[in-house]
């Protein structure tokens, strides 16, 4: 705990980049620092930027509920973002400040150690899992190793903010973390979970094959 702290304070500190001039709080994250999943989503928006906390918006409300389905309190999860500081106006993290960010990320993940990363949208699938479509992993378990991390667990799944605005995409959200505990489970008694390179193969080769076939 006293190691997360530590941590905490860092973060806080942070002046790697220039978000920290606009943003009104530095939103480190929250939750259980053993917990056994950690939620990473990609930056903190107006309201997380006023509280200091991740998740805390109309996006969260339903990530709330997400946790519920699946018989867990946000305390006990981690609920972190790739990035800590707000973008001005909400826009996509840049590069640059994603790379600035990146060494918290990693610092939290050593610290924590879940058994399982959910990655919620596509900015938080492409640092860990690059060169992937979401529409194609989300709601399955990948190995990958991660040369900063080491070996990791990773579940992907589309942002809740993209249920606000597009409300198909409730039940696809709702049906893939129904399958969370499963996959908890699969990682416990050590079963066979796909390598996330694997995957990369097979999506291109199946893009390869529409290309000679359209
Ligand atoms: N969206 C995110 O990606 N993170 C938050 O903390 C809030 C909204």
């Amino acid at each position: 705990m006293l190691q997360y702290k530590n941590l905490e304070e860092k973060i806080k500190a942070c002046q790697r980049c220039h978000l920290r001039e606009t943003c009104l709080n530095v939103v480190p994250g929250e939750g259980n620092v053993n917990a056994e999943i950690m939620f990473i989503g990609e930056g903190p928006g107006e309201n997380e930027d006023k509280q200091g906390r991740p998740f805390v918006g109309a996006a969260g409300k339903f990530l709330d509920e997400l946790i519920a389905i699946i018989g867990k309190k946000r305390e006990e999860v981690f609920i972190a973002n790739i990035l800590k500081c707000r973008p001005p106006g909400n826009r996509d993290p840049l590069p640059e400040e994603v790379e600035a960010c990146w060494p918290w990320l990693v610092e939290q993940i050593k610290t924590i150690k879940p058994k399982l990363i959910v990655l919620l949208g596509r900015h938080a699938m492409e640092r860990f899992l690059p060169n992937q479509k979401i529409s194609k992993i989300r709601g399955q378990a990948l190995r990958r190793e991660v040369p900063e991390i080491g070996k990791q667990v990773f579940y992907v799944m589309y942002h809740p903010a993209a249920a606000l605005y597009q409300g198909s995409l409730r039940e696809v959200l709702i049906s893939d973390f129904k399958k969370i505990p499963k996959v908890l489970e699969a990682i416990e008694k050590e079963e066979d979970i796909p390598v996330a390179d694997k995957v990369e193969e097979k999506v291109a080769v199946e893009e390869n094959k529409q290309t000679t076939l359209f």
